[in-house]
């Protein structure tokens, strides 16, 4: 059986143009998605839109258009960056689609025969931007304790699922497993959380009907939560599975923003209890960015458009600095400075010096031609032994999702390929004719050296791996740590292109 890997992004709202955030999650699942396929995994990467209720009623009101003509303005702009992000996904999936209001009317159906749910009365605390209930001990001087806006007081026949009964269950199963909520610290707070009781959930709506309807019941439409979260299955076909895809790659890794995690931690498993499907392998919640210090928000002005910075730094730059610049889970800082230091220090001084210098002494010192290797020195071996190790490294950190570290594991790498050139110094043995045979070890050893680099960057910054092995002379197309990372893979004779900067510096004024 071939090996799969299921991951998905959150759904997002399309009462919002996507920013720096929303690119953050997708590139950490297309990193890993990306980085599965080099090993030879089968991957279904998903990503979406969520589309139906309150928020999304009254953004389009407010344009003086329909919900769907706002979403389906909205989701070209998403689709559009993800495109120009290099996304890899293999499916992107509408709320407003019928395979998907399939699903959910099916899921519902099922819980309801379960006895898991049925008609109650529902008066609480409702914050609208939130979509959220709240009761009256949980607000903050009488507001929102997530946003700190405005509640209203809403009472309404509502039909509820039976969470409650599920408590047990979850709390059994976040003890038991204990990666299946990641970073530590949030699994904590779920399992706190759980451990305070589980109230029924109000999963229908009266109030608004820009929504999925209650199957039998067209007066109430499903909670967003209800509908959005199910995206994850029906994006596979469930529950009829026609095309397989659902045995094939559920469960699923769910990565997510911390505030989100509530919904993806509790409620959805548990949902999922209920209608007796396996519960997600992973739910990975990253921290939240914020820009110059700010928390980012319309009306401070400073939301950072993902376009913009491609524009400007290009692709890779981008996708390499978010990554890098924030331990996964962490909170992190959004700053010019900080992204420009990162480029004109790893990218164009470490990585780019490394392939522009080595390449150039090809050029000189063997018009491009890659040399056999003579006997090996120790200098020559303990950059070679370096390789075996840092490969596991970076598989072991990267099945963490400790994107940062796996990127410093490479960087390492990086830095003794550049210290191998000093310690060397190429440059002198090219003067004397005796020297030749260890120029060429040299050369072979350094540029094998960059070869693995670029297999190892290639989920982080598909172009520049693909321009690297084009340097190289080997097949672009194949950006695969798998069947390729052993020493060796060069073949002497092959042509190899003087480099031209991968990364210009970006000067600052
Ligand atoms: O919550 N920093 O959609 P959403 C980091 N539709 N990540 C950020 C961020 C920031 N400043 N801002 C947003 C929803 N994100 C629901 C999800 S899933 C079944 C339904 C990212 O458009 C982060 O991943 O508000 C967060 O979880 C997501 O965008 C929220 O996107």
């Amino acid at each position: 059986m071939s090996k799969t890997f299921y991951i998905t992004t959150p759904i997002y709202y399309v009462n919002d143009v996507p920013h720096i955030g929303h690119a953050y999650t997708t590139l950490a699942c297309d990193v890993m998605a990306r980085y599965k396929r080099s090993r030879g995994f089968e991957v279904a990467f998903l990503t979406g839109t969520d589309e139906h209720g309150q928020k999304v009623e009254t953004a389009a009101k407010a344009n003086g258009e329909t919900p769907l003509e706002l979403a389906d303005r909205v989701v070209k702009r998403f689709q559009a960056l993800w495109e120009k992000l290099n996304c890899s996904h293999t499916d992107f999936i509408r709320t407003t689609q019928e395979r998907h209001k399939h699903t959910v009317s099916e899921q519902f159906k099922t819980i309801l025969d379960k006895g898991d749910i049925y008609l109650g009365e529902y008066e609480d605390w409702y914050c609208t931007p939130c979509e959220t209930f709240w009761t009256e001990t949980q607000l903050i001087d009488g507001n929102c304790p997530d946003c700190g806006r405005e509640t209203t007081k809403l009472k309404e026949e509502s039909y509820f699922f039976k969470m409650s009964k599920y408590q047990n269950q979850l709390l059994k199963h976040i003890e038991e497993n204990p990666d299946f909520i990641q970073p530590k610290t949030r699994r904590n707070e779920i399992l706190s959380f759980v451990k305070e009781g589980l109230r029924d959930l109000s999963i229908s709506r009266t109030s608004f009907s820009w929504g999925i309807p209650v199957p039998g019941n067209d007066k109430h439409v499903l909670y967003v939560w209800f509908d959005a979260l199910t995206n994850y299955i029906s994006a596979l076909g469930y529950p009829e599975d026609q095309e397989g895809k659902f045995e094939k790659f559920w469960p699923a890794v769910h990565v997510i923003g911390k505030d989100i995690l509530r919904f993806h931690a509790v409620y959805w498993p548990t949902f999922l209890m209920a209608a007796g499907v396996p519960l997600p392998k992973r739910v990975v919640a990253h921290g939240w960015w914020t820009v110059e210090g700010q928390k980012m928000s319309k009306s401070l002005r400073n939301v950072v458009e993902p376009n913009m910075l491609v524009d400007k730094y290009g692709v890779d730059a981008i996708r390499y600095f978010l990554l890098r610049e924030v331990p996964f889970g962490l909170d992190g800082d959004f700053s010019h400075n900080s992204l420009i230091h990162r480029i004109n220090s790893d990218l164009a001084n470490d990585l780019g010096n490394l392939v522009s210098r080595s390449t150039a002494m090809l050029d000189k010192y063997f018009n491009g031609e890659l040399p056999k290797t003579g006997s090996l020195s120790d200098i020559d071996q303990s950059l070679i032994d370096c390789f075996p190790a840092a490969l596991q490294k970076v598989d072991e950190l990267l099945e963490e999702m400790a994107f940062n570290k796996a990127l410093m594991a490479i960087w390492e790498l990086i830095s003794a390929g550049n210290k191998y050139i000093d310690d060397t110094a190429p440059w002198a043995l090219a003067k004397d004719p005796e020297q030749q045979e260890r120029l060429g070890t040299v050369m072979y050893t350094l540029l094998e050296a960059i070869r693995i680099i670029g297999l190892l960057v290639a989920p982080f910054m598909p172009e520049t791996a693909a321009k690297i092995m084009q340097i190289l002379g080997c097949d672009s197309d194949n950006l695969n740590l798998e069947g390729q990372d052993q020493w060796g893979g060069l073949q002497p004779g092959t042509q190899i292109e003087k480099a031209s900067p991968l990364f210009p510096r970006i000067e600052t004024e």
